[in-house]
């Protein structure tokens, strides 16, 4: 399969200007590679670089060190730096930030307005985007009258107009209540499953990250795992010396099995818990 992100040898270091000596390594000889179609899922503790990390895949941040390629163009070259915005978009935490114009169908034309795209085509993404995160009907309204979850949702419609073919969003259910929560993840899931759009999700939920084919964990600058969300999340122990959690039914899992019950290790679904429990009773009674 073709990558639609090559991170190769990425180093960045933030500088505090007015202490010129102090120097913060936020990304360590990064390699990564983001498969084009694919869902992953990118965790670490705060301070890790996930963020860093997120903004050199679409040029906001280019590598001090090391070069990353966006659908076969080089980040940094002038000329390009608009068609790999277009081909990444970003979805950022706080969805007031994100939120430009006073309707909601303003504020999702405003990135192919920019793009230069004719009015025509910009009414037909609009709508098209509006639809995919269910948000159509509320199009005439005002993005402050609508709740945290649907305001996430017009900034998710916003980077949809203008088709991108991977978006990166950076811990985009985390200032949302478990309702909104709920939403943006299920438009996020659809996005990757249905309009087969490349998705990159930072997050500190577990539980969100049991449906990616692919989970990366950071730490200190550097990618320290690699792989599928069951073999990570069976590293329970491993996980936890790096200070992160695990989905929920996983947890459950271990301390189950610290009791004595066999439940598999790689349980990441409360629903193959509950399957697995129900069995069990059966072969009981
Ligand atoms: N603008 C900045 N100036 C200086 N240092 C920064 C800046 N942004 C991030 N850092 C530092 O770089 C390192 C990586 O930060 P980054 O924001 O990429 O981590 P993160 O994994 O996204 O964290 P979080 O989970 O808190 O969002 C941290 O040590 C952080 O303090
Ligand atoms: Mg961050």
């Amino acid at each position: 399969m073709e990558n639609i992100v090559k991170i190769q040898n990425v180093s960045f270091n933030y500088k505090h200007i007015e202490e010129s000596e102090h120097v913060i390594r936020a990304l360590e000889h990064v390699n990564l590679e983001i498969e084009k179609g694919s869902f992953t899922a990118i965790i670490g503790v705060n301070g890790s670089g996930k963020s860093t990390l997120a903004k050199h895949m679409n040029g906001l941040m280019l590598p001090e060190e090391g070069t990353v390629i966006v659908d076969g163009m080089v980040t940094g070259a002038d000329d390009l730096i608009w068609k790999i915005r277009q081909t990444v978009g970003m979805v950022f935490q706080n969805p007031d930030n994100q939120m430009v114009s006073a309707v909601v169908e303003d504020d999702v034309a405003f990135g192919p307005e920019n793009l230069g795209v004719d009015p025509g085509e910009i009414r037909e993404r609009v709508d098209m985007s509006l639809k995919a995160v269910g948000m159509y009907d509320l199009r005439k309204k005002a993005p402050h009258m609508l709740s945290g979850g649907q305001k996430q949702r017009i900034a998710i419609a916003g980077v949809v107009a203008m088709l991108p073919e991977c978006i990166v969003f950076d811990e985009p259910t985390a200032m949302l209540d478990p309702q909104g929560r709920r939403e943006v993840m299920e438009i996020i899931e659809k996005l990757n499953h249905e309009n087969g759009k490349t998705v990159v999700l930072i997050t500190h939920f577990m539980d969100e990250i049991a449906g990616a084919d692919r989970v990366v964990v950071m730490d200190d600058g550097k990618v320290v795992m690699d792989g599928k969300p069951r073999d990570i999340f069976s590293k329970v122990e491993e996980l936890k010396q790096l200070g992160l959690d695990v989905p929920f039914a996983t947890e459950l899992a271990s301390r189950l099995r610290k009791d004595g019950i066999d439940v598999p290790k790689d349980v990441i679904m409360m629903e193959e818990l509950v399957d697995f429990i129900a069995e069990k009773r059966l072969q009981c009674q």
